[in-house]
């Protein structure tokens, strides 16, 4: 495993061993959520927010399975996991774990979800891995050291726009449809077409990727996109800050990520249908 930071100085020691674990952690992870998906019809599918909105024990055990790594690993780390909640740490890391991210799609037998695996260093983003086992694909980044899918190096260049791209339209229930029906509308109207495939970190993996123009979803937890922003950042795209300080944390907000081609345009699109709903 290398990482390309130019000195190894304490902070970076101890970025590269965590990178490292994290790497290894999300492809165990990965191969557990992908015995549960083979066998999907024997689980029980809780519903959490509504139909819309489910889980089950696959999204629950394969959290507890990274947080025991992470915890082994890093035992003064803090974890903040969608399924099992908050543990506090003294290090000054903490890790912002989605166990499976598009369990929607997971439970319906679609392959686009992930495992996603993000880092804060007080509140400074410095680590995002994303593992898709049904496309055997992980994706990695760490601060300062370039974005991978697979080993291989991303990089955006500005040739991906919203009109000869696709660009990734997020949405749950918790956001007034007439909203997506706005940012659809605005879209379409700029020569542009979406898609969403399920999973809002798959999607922010594939912007860094630049298989996407970009992606926005109005409201989203820090769980579904710190890894992702990540990418996005570490490949040479832009996103839109998310509060990550204190409790706020846990509140969540609109999410945005583009290359460069797209950014602008795309954040324009998304404050015209935010001004809509506040108006
Ligand atoms: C969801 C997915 C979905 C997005 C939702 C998220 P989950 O996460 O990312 O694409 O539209 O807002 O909550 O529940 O599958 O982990
Ligand atoms: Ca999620
Ligand atoms: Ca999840």
């Amino acid at each position: 495993m290398t990482v390309a930071t130019e000195d190894m100085t304490p902070l970076n020691d101890a970025l590269a061993a965590r990178f490292a674990a994290a790497q290894d952690i999300a492809e165990e992870a990965g191969a557990l959520a992908l015995d549960y998906f083979r066998r999907r019809r024997d689980l029980t599918i809780e519903i959490k927010g509504g139909l819309q909105d489910v889980v089950s024990i696959a999204d629950k055990n394969v959290e507890t399975l990274i947080r025991d790594r992470l915890h082994t690993s890093f035992p003064e780390d803090g974890i903040l996991g969608e399924e099992h909640g908050v543990d506090q740490g003294s290090s000054g890391f903490t890790w912002v774990v989605d166990p499976i991210d598009g369990t929607s799609a997971f439970v319906h037998g679609l392959p686009s979800w992930c495992v996603s695996i993000a880092l804060l260093s007080g509140s400074d983003l410095v680590m995002g891995v994303i593992r898709v086992p049904c496309g055997d694909e992980s994706f990695a980044a760490v601060k300062g050291g370039g974005a991978t899918l697979n080993g291989e190096a991303l990089r955006l260049d500005s040739s991906k726009t919203l009109q000869n791209s696709l660009t990734g339209i997020g949405a749950n229930n918790a956001v007034p449809p007439e909203m997506i029906g706005a940012l659809i509308t605005g879209l379409m109207a700029r020569g542009g077409n979406y898609i969403r495939t399920g999973s809002g970190a798959q999607m922010l993996a594939l912007v860094a990727a630049g298989r996407l123009a970009g992606f926005y979803e109005p409201s989203m937890h820090a769980w579904d996109c710190l890894a992702g922003y990540c990418l996005v950042s570490e490949a040479g795209g832009s996103y839109r800050p998310f509060p990550v300080e204190g409790a706020a944390i846990l509140e969540g907000g609109p999410v945005l990520a583009a290359g460069p081609g797209a950014f602008e345009e795309l954040s324009a699109l998304a404050s015209e249908s935010e001004r809509l709903l506040n108006s």
